[in-house]
């Protein structure tokens, strides 16, 4: 904290920056003196042997709403300070006022801070998402030590400020929404956290390209960072830890936005796969494990005609490289051209693949487009693909499957030798190079050079 300089006014409390021969506020000269922190601890540590440190974790304040929960770690850690980014306009005042009514549910105290809205849009809100609760306290301000000396002093079970960017520390003088602002502001806030143990809900506005001055400056000072995101147009709208001190950074949270606010998706396989073509070449599912969850995310490609010039490539969701390893191996193994074609893949619904275990499908979808063969729309395709053409197993094979036979699946192509296969309850396929898949998959239509 940038606080070193920090003077007051012996007569009338008045803080300033620098040193001042006369109060601005009550008048009074060389009132000013300045405030010097504590004077340096002299006992010495009491360092503890390793093996008898504590291994209980401080007891996480779930807030209620599972998906939230769930990407937070379980709750929200006592003490520390979560940020969550997004546009503006996705949603996360709305988020945050569910979580603070989900908390308070519970018969806890809930500061909400707002320095972007009015009580009565703030009430509105509520009652539309029927989240009115008598013990979420809300208060309307921007000036963050009055924030912090109220959460002094009501003392809740969790602060909430909205946003970030509209506070602003009266000493520091510069605009509210200043980078320095928002530093300074924040710290304050993981100060307060940290000396209180109340667990703090920061919302920090994001552009597009990520780069507006605030939440990107931030994430080195708070204990996590979740990003908001989604389509304006579409209800969906997913929510991941881009950092997280005390949890998992691969869950994904699912919520649709409805009239009344936010609704949880605990199933959201139907969701990704909502809109799915199934008969169109190009396209195939993959069952996904984000976290601890099995997802089905459908993998489109699209291979253009040969162009003049370099061809473009995009992965949108999926790892670009991983995409050039695949195009290589295709043109190799199967010899299809594709060195002069544009390639476009997408990991359907705004969802991000970036696990090797997408090999297979993004090969099998890249293959089927080239040659427009559709793939058998009740397949699942899942493995990783090594340089030497091979498909290597991947984790977590059973709880894959299991989610695709929920959801109506047949055949899943699996590397050779996957574990918990038979268990799922559908048909498997193993194959070990991709030569083997493609005959599997394409019948005489593909005709492999190799395997
Ligand atoms: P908001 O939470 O204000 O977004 P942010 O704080 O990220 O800027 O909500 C944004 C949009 O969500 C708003 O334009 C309307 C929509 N919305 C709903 O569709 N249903 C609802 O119940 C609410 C509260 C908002
Ligand atoms: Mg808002």
């Amino acid at each position: 904290m940038s606080r070193d300089a920090d003077f007051a006014c012996g007569a009338c409390g008045y803080r300033s920056a620098k040193w001042l021969g006369r109060c601005p506020e009550c008048g009074g000269w060389n009132t000013l003196a300045e405030r010097r922190a504590a004077p340096p601890a002299t006992a010495t540590l009491a360092p503890r042997a390793l093996s008898d440190l504590s291994v209980t974790p401080a007891e996480r304040l779930p807030i209620g709403l599972a998906e939230l929960d769930r990407v937070l770690g379980g709750g929200i850690v006592p003490g520390s300070v979560v940020l969550i980014g997004g546009e503006p306009g996705i949603g996360k005042s709305t988020l945050l006022l569910q979580a603070g009514a989900a908390v308070a549910a519970g018969g806890r105290t809930v500061l909400y801070l707002s320095g972007e809205e009015a009580p009565p849009q703030i009430r509105l809100r509520a009652e539309r998402l029927a989240a009115s609760r008598s013990n979420v306290l809300v208060a309307c301000d921007t000036d963050v030590e009055r924030m912090l000396a109220t959460a002094r002093e009501i003392a809740p079970a969790l602060v909430v400020v909205d946003s970030i960017q509209s506070v602003r520390c009266a000493d520091l003088g510069a605009q509210a929404g200043g980078v320095a602002q928002v530093r300074e502001a924040a710290a304050r806030f993981v100060a307060l956290a940290k000396e209180t143990g109340t667990p703090v809900l920061l919302v920090g506005h994001v552009t597009k390209d990520g780069t507006l001055a605030g939440p990107r400056t931030l994430e080195h000072l708070v204990d996590a960072v979740l990003q908001f995101e989604g389509d304006r147009h579409h209800a969906q709208r997913l929510l991941r830890a881009l950092k997280n001190r005390f949890g998992p950074t691969d869950e994904l949270g699912v919520f649709s936005m409805a009239e009344t606010g936010l609704v949880e998706v605990p199933n959201p396989s139907e969701l990704f796969l909502g809109r799915r073509q199934t008969q169109a070449p190009g396209s195939t599912v993959l069952p996904a494990l984000l976290g601890s969850r099995p997802l089905l995310i459908e993998i489109q490609a699209l291979v253009g005609e040969p162009v003049q010039g370099s061809p473009r490539r995009t992965a949108l969701g999926l790892d670009a490289a991983r995409m050039a390893m695949l195009l290589a191996l295709i043109q190799r193994w199967l010899g299809i051209e594709l060195a002069h074609r544009d390639v476009f893949a997408n990991a359907a619904g705004g969802a991000e693949v970036v696990e090797p275990a997408a090999d297979l499908a993004l090969f099998a979808a890249l293959v089927s487009s080239a040659t427009r063969r559709a793939i058998a729309p009740d397949w699942v395709i899942l493995g990783e693909i090594g340089l030497g053409g091979e498909v290597r197993a991947v984790s977590g094979v059973a709880a894959r499957l299991r989610e695709a036979a929920r959801l109506g699946f047949r055949v899943a192509l699996v590397p050779h030798g996957s574990p918990g296969r038979d268990a799922a309850g559908i048909d498997s396929i193993e194959v070990d190079t991709l030569g083997a898949a493609a005959r599997r998959l394409f019948g005489g239509a593909v005709a492999p050079q190799i395997g």
